[in-house]
Parts: C-alpha cells; structure tokens; sequence
C-alpha cells in the first residue's frame, strides 16, 4: 500500500501551528510535495525564522508522515519566509522591500526605547532573519553609541548604503551622516523630510523586520513620524513606575487611533538582581507593567531586569547578545524577538497574506 498525496496533505492537515491554531497546510506552509512509491518529499515553509514554535511544528509534521501506512520515507527541508506585513496607514511612503516595520515608541523620554529597539533588532538578526534598524530619532540620536557599526560607506551620487552591525543587521542614523558635535536645529517638517529619506534613499534591501526607534512622547514629532513612517506595529516601552505607565497608556493609545497594532508592552527595569545573593529587588514597585497590559487587553512581552552590563553596553556599543550571549538578559531579548515576530506571523497570516 502506497499512500498518495492526498493522503499525505490530510495528515499535514492534522498539524496545527500552537500560536496560530491553524493547520499547516491551510496556512500554506507545505511546499514542492511529492510522493513517489512510499518516499514522501516536501519543503516545511515556517513563517518565521524566529518563532518559538519552529522544532515543535517541524517534529510534528514529520510524525503525521511517518506514522502514514506505506511510508518509506521522508524528505521534509525546513525554510522559513517572513510574510508581508500590512501598514496600518496607506500613507503616500511605500517602501517596497522591507516586509514589516516595528515602531519602538514609549510615552517618557529615558525609559528604555533604545535599549530595548537595538537589542530587539539584533536578536531578530541572529535568528537570520533579514533585519534592520531606523534611529527615527533625530534630535536624540544614540543608536551609533548603542550598537558600533562594522562598516559605513555612503555611495557617492547614489542611494546611501546602511551601516551593518552584529549578525549582518542594516543600521541607519542620523548619528551617522552628522558629526557628533553638531547640534540638529531643524524643525518639525524637516525631520518628516529627513525620515522619509532615510526610508527611501537607503538602500535597505529586503528585510523581514525593520525596527524604529521613535522618539519619546505623545507630540507632534512622534504622531508625524508615526504618520509618516508605514508602521506594522508597535511595541511600547515603560519602566515600572505609575507616572511612565500613564504615559505609555498614552503613546499606546495613540497608535490605536491611528490604526496601528499594538504587539505588546515591554517593562524596563523591572527589577534589579542582587550580584550578592541573587535576590529580585523591584526598586520601582512590581507588576504595573502586567497590570496595564492586562487593563488595555495587549500582551506584556517582556520584563527587563535593570542591569550594569546594559547600561554598560550602550556606552560601548557591544549590544548583551553579542557581549554577554549566554546570559539571562541576553535570553529575555531573544525571548522578545520570537514573540514579536510571532505576533507579526500572527497578524500577517490572519489576513491572508502571501
Ligand atoms: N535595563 C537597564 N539596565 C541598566 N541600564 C539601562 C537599562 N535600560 C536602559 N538603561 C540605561 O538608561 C539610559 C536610558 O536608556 P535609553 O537610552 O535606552 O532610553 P530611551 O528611552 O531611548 O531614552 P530617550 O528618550 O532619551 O531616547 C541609558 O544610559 C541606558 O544604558
Ligand atoms: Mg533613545
């Protein structure tokens, strides 16, 4: 007895993506099936290369196939394609090429965006996902501090090149075309202009995720840019403390006006861990971050702990993964890349994307 593709196909239907509680075949991730006598070949198409899921949903497929009568054998390859995000505005910037754009954006100004935008990126990176990241922050820009470049050459008479830092991440600034002395004294409509350039005249390639590190506050600058920038989602940063969480539930509710998914609250210095004796001090209160997130009904994707090696790291531009690789901080952003491209997954797949 041989089985047939249709038999195969029903079996695969039988594998349900655990985030997405759809089967693997509807959400078209079963590629190039063939079945000839009783070898089964195909190629597992995964959403993403960062979910958390991927060996879950990879031994799952092999055993619906293997467990079919008249099997021989299986041939599964595993690849992974991010699928395209949709913007929430259709917004008259079009950046063809980079699939998803997630904003890093909080209410209060020193609480973490940065921090939390590079390390996010360069986990995404190491997962080998094609990553980049936009300091859309043009008055405060740090990202050249907070991750060193490995090479920057702008392109004569051309489109720029972006810088690249860890694990191949594209990397553009402000910081970079503008010596550090300088003050910034443009106005409100030429950062709209110098983001859209950044955006457009950088040559980004393809990329599954690029991350925006917005700057603070409620504003103008931050609601032009949102407006400007074709966001995918947001993620909203916020320290423990009730003054910063009424203000991320501002900055949160913003993006929810204009339309933007909200992936998640992430709270910084969540508390601070005894070298001594490896005690969790929660120096700025416990669990407002949870509690927000439970109240606004949008997840809580991490808590950072409050950590010398962090604030270490962004003054010299080693980023914790690369630095610290095997450390629990160096663990909870790579946590918080799988859930952020999780939820894009999510999102993407829902709508039916391709
Ligand atoms: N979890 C942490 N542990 C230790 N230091 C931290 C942590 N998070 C941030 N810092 C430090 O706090 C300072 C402010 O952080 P960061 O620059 O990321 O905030 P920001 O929200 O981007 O600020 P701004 O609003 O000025 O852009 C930096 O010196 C950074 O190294
Ligand atoms: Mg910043």
């Amino acid at each position: 007895m041989k089985p047939s593709e249709k038999e195969v196909l029903q079996a695969l239907r039988g594998v349900r993506d655990p985030e997405l509680g759809m089967d693997i075949v509807s959400m078209g991730m079963i590629k190039d099936l063939t079945v000839k006598g009783g070898d089964v070949s195909f190629t597992l198409e995964l959403t993403t290369p960062a979910c958390p899921f991927n060996s879950q949903i990879e031994q799952m497929a092999r055993s619906a196939v293997e467990g079919l009568p008249g099997v021989k054998s299986v041939n599964m390859r595993v690849t992974a394609r991010v699928r395209q995000g949709r913007p929430a505005l259709q917004g008259p910037l079009e950046i063809p090429g980079i699939k998803n754009v997630v904003a890093v954006a909080s209410g209060k100004g020193g609480v973490g965006k940065t921090t939390v935008a590079t390390n996010l990126a360069v986990a995404l990176a190491e997962t080998g996902a094609a990553s980049g990241i936009l300091d859309a922050d043009i008055y405060g820009s740090s990202l050249t501090r907070f991750i060193r470049s490995y090479r920057f050459d702008v392109q004569k008479g051309g489109r720029i090149t972006p810088a690249e830092g860890p694990f191949g991440l594209k990397m553009m600034s402000m910081g970079l075309l503008v010596p550090d002395d300088t003050p910034i004294i443009w106005r409100g409509p030429l950062v709209g202009g110098a983001i859209r350039q950044m955006l457009t005249e950088v040559d980004w390639g393809e990329l599954d995720y690029l991350i925006v590190d917005l700057p603070p506050g409620t504003g103008d600058a931050p609601l032009t840019l949102a407006q400007t920038i074709p966001i995918t989602g947001a993620v909203i940063v916020t320290t423990p403390q009730q003054a910063s969480l009424d203000i991320a539930i501002k900055a949160l509710r913003m993006f929810q006006r204009l339309g933007v998914e909200i992936l998640g609250i992430v709270e910084n210095m969540s508390f601070y861990v005894c070298p001594e004796c490896g005690r969790k001090e929660y120096i700025f209160g416990r669990g407002g971050g949870l509690l927000s997130a439970e109240r606004l009904d949008v997840p809580l994707l991490a808590e950072i702990p409050l950590l010398l090696q962090l604030r270490e790291n962004s003054d010299n531009g080693t980023p914790i993964i690369t630095s610290m690789p095997h450390s629990e901080a160096a663990e909870t952003f790579r946590s918080l890349a799988r859930r952020v491209a999780a939820a894009l997954s999510v999102a993407a797949v829902r709508r039916g994307a391709k």
